[in-house]
């Protein structure tokens, strides 16, 4: 449809159009790409077949399609109105219905599914060998675990718990050990430090902690259990008392930490099961709204805001969604190399796999360790057929090994890329040479907000289209807006603002203990009609650029607020700031994205000095280190540049957007509303040296970066 009326805009017309393009508007130069069929082979068997069940998720059909996902799980009772628009934008979905979590991805499966894996464990060392654990016994273990949460640690339905944990299958046996008592989940990433846990934990009101003593991580042995302490002091600075740590061991009977346990404090999960050997705990029977976890993610302040996402919806949405998109059936094998602690773990290794019975894999260590073959011999060795990773995983695959896939006979049949952009030459090596030319390929567009997938082609009934997120997924409605409010067509070749018209099952509940923020941060830019209960006046804004392409597909562009996205993962410049600014010695600090061939973006610092303190190497280290105790090493910054000051407007606003066009030398655009115009050409030369290098057209998120809203 688009395409014809872009046909009918004669040239001159358009051109006229374009030039009107407000600033926040950006128009963008990419060639669209060649359209892939998706493979025959795997279009007659997959689940999104049929035509007629895509027609029942149009806007007509709204708020009810979502049925066809709520039945695909066992309610206790059954809803009585599946979307309450009563109190926007806090939307209630499923309302009336109850059920539980934990019984809907363990205990249902029993009758057909005992025996079948539900998890398989790979660790990290190759000679140790995978662990499979059948939905009989993750069945066992969960309950276990349930009696222990419920008697030793006295938890009960609707108490936060923090969980501190790497890639090993006690975490996901805890989170549904939760999820079976109606406690709410808090699962922090592993590699975050625990000062980080710590803030989570305070903020969410969690009393106990769960850790694992340790794990490996490329090939390095990481002492985890040190975090605890860290995370336990610093919940206590916020006014967080915590009372229990329970500490599970990476090797069953062995301790394997160098940190003391404290007395009365921290205790050793596999001692305390002892008493809870054979126990059974009821599936606490939960309102489809009663919250089932909180995923702490970054923003556009300093502090990281809790996502509270809801049990019915949630649930739904990930199980709807994994089984149409991932095309998860009974005898597949699929393998998300993501970890747990981030969105895309939750929802597309526990919560939306496990619903559908499917057999998962957790891997614990990285992709390149012990060389870089070694996904595919994962792969080959379990018979992995649908696999999911991001783009920073397939780029670093890539540039290590990049015929290594060939010497591996796995087979699959569907892949994911999700978390980032992916450059088209880098999709067409992820289809060409990891699917052997045999895969589906989805690049999914979502958030930790989002619950499940935005856009995503239909795998069977979709083209592909490298380096695009495709068209929207069933009962998704976006629409790209500008700065002012003006819808930006199809095919006009213009970024803006992508909202979603519509709420949906998936999206979260709240921010945790700060619903006004909800509002501000995701509904108020477009809506009109604050008291409107109509949720046509509700659109989500994502903070994400993206442009629609006259086919209906989506191409997204990146973030348009403070977040910079780091190897896939979300990393709050204003947090970064922060830790910098704990330093006695830094006056001013600005975090800016650069261009980074593996991981997209990286950080770099850029700080002014208090008077008296020279610029010197140590204080480098020291922002590094403290960045990195702060938050963790994944927020370590490529680069500081230590400046005599900082590029300012005239009210005093550093210009972010300055640094970042320097850091990729791209061109400064219009410096001259500046207090200090001068200082541009010193920092300049202080990064990029003496030599004037030509300047380079930069990426959209970058252009944008730090722009006013
Ligand atoms: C980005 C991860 C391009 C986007 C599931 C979004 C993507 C942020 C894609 C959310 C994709 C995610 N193509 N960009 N397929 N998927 N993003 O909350 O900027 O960790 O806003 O959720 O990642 O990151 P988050």
């Amino acid at each position: 449809m688009a395409t014809a009326r872009q046909k009918l805009i004669p040239k001159e017309k358009e051109r006229k159009k374009k030039q009107k393009v407000s600033e926040a508007q950006i128009a963008v130069h990419w060639k669209e790409e060649n359209y892939y069929r998706p493979p025959a082979r795997f279009v007659g068997k997959a689940n999104l077949h049929d035509p007629d069940f895509v027609e029942k998720f149009s806007e007509k059909n709204f708020p009810e399609c979502f049925r066809h996902y709520a039945e695909l799980l066992d309610w206790d009772q059954y809803w009585h109105t599946t979307l309450d628009t009563e109190q926007p934008p806090f939307w209630k979905w499923f309302v009336g219905g109850k059920l539980n979590a934990c019984y809907n991805c363990v205990d249902r499966h029993l009758a057909k599914y005992k025996n079948k894996a539900a998890l398989i464990f790979v660790p990290e060392p190759e000679g140790e060998a995978a662990a499979v654990i059948t939905y009989q016994e993750l069945y066992k273990r969960v309950n276990e675990v349930a009696a222990m949460l419920t008697g030793f640690a006295g938890l009960k339905a609707g108490d936060r718990v923090t969980i501190h944990m790497p890639m090993i299958p006690e975490l996901p046996i805890t989170m549904l050990a939760c999820a079976r008592i109606g406690v709410v989940h808090s699962v922090v990433f592993g590699g975050f430090s625990g000062e980080a846990c710590g803030l989570r934990a305070a903020d969410s009101g969690s009393r106990v902690l769960i850790y694992t003593d340790g794990y490996w991580r490329n090939g390095k042995w990481v002492d985890h259990k040190a975090a605890a302490d860290i995370a336990v002091q610093t919940a206590k600075k916020e006014g967080q008392d915590i009372d229990k740590v329970l500490v599970w061991k990476r090797y069953g009977t062995r301790y394997s930490s160098e940190t003391p346990m404290v007395m009365e404090r921290d205790y050793f999960i596999d001692d305390v099961l002892k008493d809870y050997r054979g126990h059974t705990t009821e599936p606490v029977s939960q309102d489809a709204e009663a919250p089932l976890f909180l995923m702490y993610t970054s923003g556009t302040t300093g502090k990281p805001k809790g996502c509270q996402h809801r049990t019915g919806g949630y649930l739904a949405y990930v199980t709807g969604t994994a089984k149409y998109y991932q095309d998860i059936q009974a005898e597949d094998v699929y393998w998300c190399m993501a970890d747990i602690g981030w969105i895309t773990g939750h929802s597309y290794i526990v919560y939306g796999p496990l619903a559908l019975g499917a057999s998962s894999v957790l891997y614990e260590g990285v992709p390149q360790f012990p060389d870089v073959g070694r996904p595919w011999r994962i792969a080959e060795r379990l018979g992995v057929n649908i696999f999911h990773t991001s783009p920073t995983a397939i780029r670093m695959l890539r540039k290590a090994g990049a015929d290594e896939p060939k010497k591996y006979s796995y087979r699959f049949k569907h892949m994911t890329t999700v978390g980032e952009p992916i450059e088209p030459e880098v999709w067409q090596w992820y289809h060409e040479v990891v699917g052997k030319g045999e895969a589906v390929i989805v690049d999914t567009w979502w958030q930790t907000e989002t619950g499940g997938f935005l856009c995503s082609t239909k795998p069977a009934l979709d083209p592909m289209k490298p380096g695009s997120a495709g068209p929207p997924v069933l009962g998704i409605y976006p629409i790209i807006w500008d700065e002012e409010g003006n819808e930006v067509k199809a095919g006009s070749n213009v970024a803006g603002n992508i909202c979603i018209r519509n709420p949906w099952p998936g999206i979260m509940q709240t921010i945790w203990g700060d619903p006004a923020r909800f509002v501000s941060q995701y509904y108020k830019k477009y809506n009109k009609h604050p008291h409107s209960k109509d949720w046509r006046d509700w659109p989500y804004y994502a903070a994400d650029g993206a442009v629609l392409a006259a086919d209906g597909y989506y191409r997204i562009l990146g973030r348009v607020d403070d977040v910079i996205n780091v190897a896939g993962h979300r990393l709050g410049t204003k947090e970064v700031e922060s830790a910098c600014l704990t330093l006695p010695e830094v006056a001013e600090a600005a975090v800016v994205p650069a261009v980074d061939e593996v991981k997209g973006r990286v950080p770099v610092v850029y700080i002014s000095l208090k008077p008296g303190f020279l610029p010197k190497k140590a204080i480098q280290d020291k922002v590094i280190s403290t960045v990195e105790t702060m938050i963790g090493k994944i927020a370590r910054p490529k680069t500081i540049h230590i400046v005599p000051d900082m590029p300012k407007t005239r009210s005093g606003k550093i210009m972010r957007r300055v640094l970042a066009a320097i850091s990729n030398r791209m061109d400064t655009g219009d410096i001259t509303t500046l207090a200090n115009p001068d200082i541009v050409e010193q920092i300049r030369e202080l990064v990029q040296g003496r030599a004037v290098l030509p300047v380079q057209e930069g990426p959209e998120d970058i252009k944008r970066f730090g722009q006013e809203p």
